[in-house]
């Protein structure tokens, strides 16, 4: 009966016989689940096209704001999703796509965007903006004298170059002749308020017009279903409202006499619906250490009772201290703030040479400055000089088909002595070292999709992963293997010593002596007199990858983001030049071609 009624609609909405045939036949086999998930990512296609369709009606301008974001690690995503909803709760016709699903040549069509973008690398677009940002760079850009637009940035003043894309496109876009529908915000880290307060502005600014524009406008089409084909699957659980997990197991994997401490971390999932898929990272909220927190009152000459307010609720000092502030790192605002306690001479004049500062900084907690410079101030205005805490995303290093419930991390301990005291990193000393097993851990998924398997199994995948940059290696491989994928795999791994660092050796070995990995190339940096790392590796190997390359394969680089990424980066420019016969610019062309076919993907930090 209810086939019936559906193929009546379905031919109502003009699906011919055939295709509603083609259409019965291929759901037919679906589980609720996936037909869920398949009406969602329908759609969310539907939404991609229908701009076009308005665009054709009317190919002057859109009546419509146009959210466009660019998101790294899922930031500029959920706030131009929250900026989504609040325009739609007061009816202002809007549509939200991300830059990497954005058909770029659209933008002369647009009357109104508001871009949402971070900033990674040094100074980097993400990689979702990477193709817009440079379309927009190149000579190809369009005038653009009938846009109206605005730009908030996402990033973190510890770095140099502070939200860089979001300066770089809106410099850009007011050069191609776009107007401001108001300044640039650029945010940093605990971007909330300011967030709300550009809402409140943008929204403003467009409401009557745009509002306007809809009620006299008969033809436009606005989207009515304006969620991201990547977004239906998402969680109920979010970094704002994360699920509170269990730690099952926190092992330490590298050896006695390791100059590293990493560990394997289980965490159960039970219960809560969380799906994720290889590639995806894990974020994790933490406690700060309850021992650093009495030593920060001591030295600040408080009190752990003493009473705050804080985001409108009340507090004890203590609590807030280990629940809600970030206390590992320090970043220019708090000097800033608390140097006006301190009243040192030489604090003030960190200050005012930001690169210094933030040099300083880097090698500092909270509790380091406070030690350093002492300043007489009250509990409440200690916390008002504190941001929030930010969760700490981890790669996942496990992928359901074999973990169901569970999700993995590989997690390096920071921990360092420093200014005649220990310290520890927030959260992977947390994770490590205070959470105890059966204790409870609040997490999310923060969904990648620029860091994914290939979707045809048989295609080949080279993975370069030294030290915790294996950890999504590991999912991949236990996805392929138990998608039974044809395709080989080449794994590049390095860390100090072979027989204190080899993290997850004997799964390695069996992945191998399975047939899942094909290739295994080693680099242990400090087993012989000169350093050996990957990069060096893949030059040795540099025919071979070249020709895997040429084959179809999809590269993949996981870590640090400071020297290693970089470092591989010129092994492959240097591998194309050498074995592909090619010039600077076409190895370099050739690479970011890969990248632009979604082959060659990152995910560092
Ligand atoms: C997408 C993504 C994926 C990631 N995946 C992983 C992963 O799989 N595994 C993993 O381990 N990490 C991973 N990370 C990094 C992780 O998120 C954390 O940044 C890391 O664990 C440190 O966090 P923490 O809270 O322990 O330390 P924090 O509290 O953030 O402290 C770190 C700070 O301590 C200071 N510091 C560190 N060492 C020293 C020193 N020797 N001297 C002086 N100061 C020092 C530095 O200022 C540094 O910023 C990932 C990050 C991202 C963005
Ligand atoms: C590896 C890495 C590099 C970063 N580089 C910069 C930078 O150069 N400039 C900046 O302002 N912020 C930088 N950030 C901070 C991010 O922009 C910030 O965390 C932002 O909220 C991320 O938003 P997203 O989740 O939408 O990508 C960096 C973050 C990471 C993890």
């Amino acid at each position: 009966m209810s086939s019936v009624i559906n193929q009546a609609t379905g031919l109502a909405a003009g699906l011919n016989v055939n295709q509603w045939s083609q259409i019965h036949q291929a759901t037919a086999a679906l589980n609720p689940q996936q037909l869920t998930w398949l009406s969602g990512y329908l759609a969310g296609m539907a939404q991609a096209v229908q701009p076009n369709v308005s665009m054709q009606q009317d190919s002057v301008v859109a009546k419509f704001l146009t959210i466009l974001y660019g998101s790294q690690t899922g930031n500029a995503k959920s706030v131009a999703q929250e900026f989504k909803a609040k325009l739609d709760a007061i009816n202002i016709p809007t549509k939200i796509v991300s830059m990497a699903d954005y058909k770029q040549k659209q933008l002369k069509t647009e009357s109104h965007v508001v871009i949402i973008v971070s900033t990674h690398g040094i100074g980097e677009a993400p990689d979702d903006a990477v193709a817009l940002h440079s379309f927009l760079a190149g000579k190809k850009a369009p005038k653009l004298n009938d846009l109206n637009f605005a730009v908030l940035g996402l990033g973190d003043t510890s770095y140099e170059f502070f939200c860089q894309t979001a300066k770089d496109f809106d410099k850009r876009l007011q050069d191609l002749g776009a107007t401001r529908i108001t300044d640039r915000v650029d945010c940093d880290v605990d971007y909330d308020a300011d967030v709300a307060a550009w809402f409140d502005t943008i929204t403003h600014q467009v409401k009557d017009e745009l509002s306007a524009k809809r009620a006299k406008s008969s033809q436009s089409v606005i989207p009515s279903l304006n969620v991201h084909p990547s977004a239906v699957v998402a969680s109920q659980y979010t970094k704002k409202a994360p699920y509170t997990a269990t730690l099952l197991e926190s092992q330490k994997i590298t050896g006695r006499d390791s100059v590293k401490d990493i560990r394997h971390i289980e965490i159960s999932l039970e219960d809560s619906g969380i799906q994720y898929r290889p590639g995806d990272a894990l974020g994790v909220w933490f406690k700060n250490d309850i021992r650093l927190v009495d030593e920060l009152i001591t030295a600040l000459g408080l009190q752990r009772d003493d009473s705050i307010s804080w985001s409108g609720d009340n507090y004890s000092l203590h609590n807030v201290l280990v629940n809600k502030l970030e206390l590992t790192q320090s970043y220019p605002a708090f000097a800033t703030k608390y140097a006006e306690y301190a009243n040192n001479v030489e604090l003030n004049a960190l200050l005012d040479d930001k690169s210094v500062l933030r040099g300083y900084l880097a090698q500092r907690q909270i509790i380091d400055v406070v030690r350093q410079y002492p300043a007489k101030v009250n509990a409440q205005q200690f916390v008002d000089t504190l941001r929030m805490m930010t969760p700490r995303l981890y790669s996942i290093a496990s992928s359901q088909a074999e973990v169901e419930d569970e999700v993995h991390l590989t997690v390096a301990l920071v921990e360092y002595d420093a200014h005649g005291h220990g310290h520890q990193g927030g959260a992977s000393g947390f994770l490590s070292t205070r959470l105890d097993e059966g204790g409870e851990v609040n997490v999310f998924v923060e969904r990648n999709d620029n860091f994914r398997l290939p979707d045809d199994g048989n295609t080949p995948v080279i993975m370069i992963g030294p030290g915790t940059g294996i950890a999504p290696f590991r999912a991949f491989m236990q996805q392929r293997e138990a998608e039974e994928a044809s395709g080989e795999n080449w794994l590049f791994f390095g860390n100090p010593n072979y027989t204190q660092d080899f993290l997850y050796q004997t799964e390695w070995q069996r992945f191998v002596k399975d047939g899942i990995v094909n290739k295994v190339s080693l680099a242990f940096s400090r087993d012989q007199e000169q350093k050996v790392y990957v990069q060096h590796r893949m030059i040795e190997q540099g025919a071979e990858i070249y020709r895997w390359l040429e084959q179809g394969a999809h590269i993949y680089v996981c870590g640090d983001a400071n020297h290693m990424a970089k470092d591989v980066q010129d092994a492959l420019v240097h591998i194309v030049i050498e074995h592909g016969a090619k010039s600077d610019e076409q190895a370099e062309q050739y690479i970011s071609d890969l990248r632009r076919a979604k082959r060659y993907q990152k995910d560092v930090y």
